[in-house]
């Protein structure tokens, strides 16, 4: 099973979550500036909110490798919201790439809002997730190449 994970950040803050996400899935995490090199059965995508919408980086990302990206799961950062899933999803939506049910997402800091959020707290968590995804991508790999 092929993964990546990328990120696009403004502060700092989902490219700190992204890092603890890769780490823990034993990949690398790329900024958006990294087109997918060659298709993946996952991409972990790290992004957060702007005026309620994510950034267009992210959208155009998404369209120009669509073809490369079987499936798309979301690990984020905002001040005040619990997902990504709606402004995500729509892009995903246009680019017509799946969008995984699994989430993580966390506080980030915004000015003096939630100081040093991503925390350890959350990396540690986020690196749960991870590890929980990981896990979960390969029994369902394991599974498919038993049933066939
Ligand atoms: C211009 C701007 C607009 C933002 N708009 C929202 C928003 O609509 N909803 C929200 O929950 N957070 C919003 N935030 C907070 C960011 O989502 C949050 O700080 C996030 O952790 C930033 O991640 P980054 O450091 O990776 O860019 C905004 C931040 C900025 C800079």
């Amino acid at each position: 099973m092929k993964l990546a994970v990328r990120y696009f950040t403004r502060s700092g803050n989902t490219k700190r979550l992204a890092e603890a996400v890769a780490q823990a899935l034993g990949q690398q995490a790329l900024d958006l500036s990294h087109p997918l090199s060659e298709r993946v059965d996952l991409l972990v995508l790290g992004c957060s909110y702007y005026a309620f919408d994510v950034d267009p980086a992210v959208k155009s990302f998404l369209l120009e490798n669509r073809l490369k990206i079987g499936r798309l799961v979301c690990v984020g950062t905002s001040a005040m919201m619990r997902s990504l899933r709606g402004p995500l999803s729509r892009a995903a939506k246009r680019a017509q790439i799946p969008l995984d049910e699994r989430e993580f997402h966390c506080r980030g800091q915004f000015h003096k809002a939630h100081p040093g959020r991503p925390n350890e707290k959350d990396l540690e968590r986020a690196a749960c997730f991870a590890k929980q995804l990981l896990a979960e991508e390969t029994g369902a790999q394991r599974q498919e190449e038993w049933d066939h």
